[in-house]
């Protein structure tokens, strides 16, 4: 990877809007380097890169480079890979290498890599002496077209996914597509996961977008790669914007949960990262979709085109095999539940998706019992 970074006119920016706590995402090939540009560093006692092994070996020289030519002092701090890494062990080892380098409260983290790295990431900057500034560098598809943007940081418990953290919004995100050149594919599947949920749940004219450029997003041609992360990052800023806390009784951000319900029940039923996040969220969106047309809130036709698309990504609409009991007592513990009650995000139209908390477990299980 010795892409020569372009000039800051070949980057796009997308702004998250939230007051005190707005920042620009930066979207463009070389973004890694060029877009510390736009970072006033000067502010900053020390910059701690956190990463892992496999991204830091690749990414993680450029990065140290062009943080290095704009700050004297610039550490890292390596963890494991893998989402059964995401865990208190892990994130003590960011708190090890702050505190035994006297780390201050002016001290920058930069998260370079995944979904993992950055939620970890995010949740040590939020806790850290009570809260410091942090920079997400997303990796993977799925980090630049949802995990980096937000704010929503955790690590995860053996009785659930992402049920410890906190949230706190990056002071700047920097996406450089040209660092899913060395994505596996099944990562970028699993990425392609959450692009299909903002058409899906969210916007019916970028569905029809994905319809007619998924074979272009397949291939990685990179102008179809940096619309679909554009328009994906646009989506998310404006719902973030529009309910940060996830507050809202009725839609809001928890509608970016779509798939969710289903496909965190996946992950924690299976043990983490025996299915992708991404790949659990592709076959959990197909399933509420398919329960969205058991309940007549959707059309068969409907159903077909959103199954044929998560298909068309490489990813599977069909569950693997977990008892109802199991799968309702991990669907349980989901975050948007209240008062015992599933919340479950269902489709009312392609694009348009609302929050339901009056169907029963018995429901549920009998639909997944079919499955
Ligand atoms: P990940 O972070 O585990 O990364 C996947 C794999 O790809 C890892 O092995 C990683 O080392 C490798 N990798 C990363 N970048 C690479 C690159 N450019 N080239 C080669 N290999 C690379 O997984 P993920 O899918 O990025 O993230 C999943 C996590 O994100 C889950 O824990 C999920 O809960 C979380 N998530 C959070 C939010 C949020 O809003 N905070 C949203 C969606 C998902
Ligand atoms: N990924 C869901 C959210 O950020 O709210």
């Amino acid at each position: 990877m010795s892409e020569a970074p372009q000039s800051m006119a070949s980057i796009d920016h997308v702004n998250v809007r939230l007051a005190q706590r707005s920042y620009p995402i930066a979207i463009g090939h070389g973004a890694l380097e060029t877009g510390w540009e736009a970072i006033d560093l000067k502010g900053f006692s020390r910059v701690f890169v956190v990463s892992n092994p496999h991204v830091f070996a690749l990414y993680g020289e450029r990065l140290m480079r062009a943080v290095g030519a704009r700050h004297a002092d610039v550490r890292n701090v390596l963890l494991p890979d893998g989402e059964d890494q995401k865990s208190w062990q892990s994130l003590n080892q960011i708190f090890d290498a702050l505190l035994v380098s006297a780390s201050d409260r002016k001290t920058l983290l930069v998260a370079l890599g995944g979904g993992v790295i950055g939620d970890m990431v995010g949740f040590a900057a939020a806790i850290y002496q009570r809260g410091i500034a942090f920079v997400q560098v997303p990796t993977t598809l799925l980090a630049q077209v949802d995990s980096s943007v937000g704010g929503k940081t955790a690590i995860n418990h053996a009785l659930g996914k992402n049920m410890i953290g906190a949230f706190h919004q990056p002071i700047h995100v920097l996406i450089d597509p040209s660092v899913l050149q060395t994505l596996p594919a099944r990562e970028f599947r699993a990425g392609l996961a959450e692009v299909i949920k903002y058409g899906v749940a969210l916007d019916a004219t970028f569905f029809a977008w994905l319809e007619e450029n998924l074979d272009a997003l397949n291939a990685q041609e990179p102008p179809a790669m940096r619309e679909a992360i554009k328009r994906s990052c646009e989506i998310k800023a404006r719902v973030v914007a529009d309910d940060e806390f996830e507050t809202r009784p009725q839609g809001g951000r928890a509608l970016l949960n779509f798939g969710h319900t289903f496909g965190h029940a996946i992950e924690s039923a299976l043990g983490y990262g025996v299915w992708l996040h991404g790949e659990a969220v592709g076959c959990g969106m197909a399933l509420a979709t398919k329960f969205s047309a058991s309940l007549n809130r959707i059309s068969a036709d409907e159903a077909e085109r959103v199954l044929a698309l998560i298909t068309r990504a490489g990813l599977e609409v069909e569950p693997p095999r977990i008892a109802p009991d199991v799968w309702l007592t991990h669907m349980a513990r989901d975050k948007k539940n209240e008062r015992g009650r599933l919340r479950l995000i269902l489709l009312d139209a392609i694009g348009q998706s609302s929050t339901d908390a009056s169907i029963d477990a018995d429901t549920v299980k009998a639909f997944l019992a079919g499955h």
